[in-house]
């Protein structure tokens, strides 16, 4: 069966009455082509092995013969193994889960945005954020980042200051472009902020310093969100969880918005088998953190611009023709991802093999062609 010509979908979307504010916006649409080297959703490389599949067979066929009831609405079970898996005292009351951490963000502007409210990202960020806050008919405001892709704390404060937005989104380890965001700046965008303060952080796991994580404040701020998913380190992005650890009073307001059942008994059920093989899922963390500095490494051998990451991927450049590197890459079956600012490219980190065939065919792009700038 093929798609609709999208073009032709968007054509007869104009003639809907759709909400005037979403009148020309363009959906996600990160591509997802078969070719033989995916790099572009920062997805893990490593399935799980035999056993964690059977265990996610067993748990789900468990689950199978009980599928004529609604699933448990608030996912206890599910919240209390999330909420012992992050530790720092964390109790059920203080996690909520969902399909994915986009539906998590989504009921949070559910919840603490919409009409006449908006919400603060530093750019270049994970294009979800402002794309989520526009559908909840919330205004976003696209705040800087220094030249470098860092946060400057006292800036960051000012900005913040000159807007008094309802919601700020911080990420760490950001997407795109790999840098951590220091726990200080974490600490004066709390201390500063009038309402929520939103810590995505999807790549947690890949950081270097991992105990620098926003949960360590969360009993300083209570109006304080840290926004976590299985998609990635826990390489479960088939699977849609994501999940949150906030106040108490927070995974309350979010019981307003949550639809009923959001969660199904599948999902959790998957979800709660993956976390008792976390130490397993998670061993592949740090040969994909050893690749990714290998990576930043060989790119700069090349002679491109490649930042320190913390995450599972590698921001690089600079192309004058970013679009004709990633198409030329895509020609010979790569395929990354054309994202963040101009002159930039974003690659996930693959397997060992997928990495060295990227590295291989960039080259093969890069010989001879005036694509580069200069730093
Ligand atoms: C920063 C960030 N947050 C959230 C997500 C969403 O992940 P998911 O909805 O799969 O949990 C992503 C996905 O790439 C991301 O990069």
């Amino acid at each position: 069966m093929t798609a609709a010509d999208p073009a032709a979908v968007a054509r007869a979307v104009r003639d809907l009455p759709v909400r005037a504010d979403l009148a020309g916006r363009q959906p996600y649409g990160a591509p997802q082509f078969d070719v033989p080297v995916r790099l572009n959703t920062n997805e893990n490389p490593y399935p799980p092995s035999a056993a964690v599949v059977a265990d996610i067979v067993a748990a789900a066929a468990d689950v199978a013969s009980g599928l004529n009831r609604y699933p448990d609405r608030d996912a206890v079970e599910l919240r209390s193994a999330l909420a012992d898996y992050l530790g720092h005292g964390l109790t059920v009351a203080n996690t909520w889960a969902a399909n994915g951490s986009n539906e998590i963000i989504q009921q949070v502007l559910q919840a603490f945005g919409g009409p006449g409210r908006s919400a603060l990202g530093f750019e270049p960020s994970y294009s979800m954020h402002p794309l989520i806050t526009q559908t909840t008919a919330t205004r976003w405001i696209a705040a800087e980042r220094t030249s470098d892709f860092s946060l400057d704390a006292e800036q960051a404060a000012a900005t913040i200051r000159r807007h008094e937005p309802d919601l700020v989104f911080l990420t760490s380890p950001n997407n795109p472009t790999g840098s951590a965001t220091p726990l200080d700046v974490v600490e004066t965008v709390c201390a500063t902020a009038p309402g929520m303060v939103v810590v995505d952080e999807a790549y947690a796991e890949f950081a270097r310093n991992r105990s620098a994580t926003a949960l360590a404040l969360l009993p300083r701020f209570p109006r304080l969100i840290v926004v976590r998913t299985m998609s990635k380190a826990f390489a479960l992005a088939g699977a849609r969880v994501g999940y949150l650890a906030a106040d108490p009073a927070v995974v309350g307001a979010l019981q307003l918005v949550r639809l009923p059942y959001h969660l199904s008994a599948v999902t959790q059920a998957v979800a709660l088998a993956a976390l008792r093989h976390s130490t397993e899922l998670l061993s592949c963390v740090s040969t994909i953190r050893e690749e990714r500095d290998a990576l930043v490494r060989n790119l700069r051998a090349l002679g491109l611009t490649a930042p320190v990451s913390d995450a599972n991927f590698v921001l690089f450049g600079r192309f004058a023709d970013r679009h004709g590197v990633w198409q030329a890459l895509l020609d010979r079956g790569v395929l990354i991802r054309e994202t963040g600012p101009p002159e930039w490219l974003r690659v996930t980190i693959g397997t060992p093999a997928e990495t060295a065939t990227f590295l291989a065919e960039l080259k093969g792009v890069l010989d001879g062609s005036a694509a580069v700038v200069q730093p």
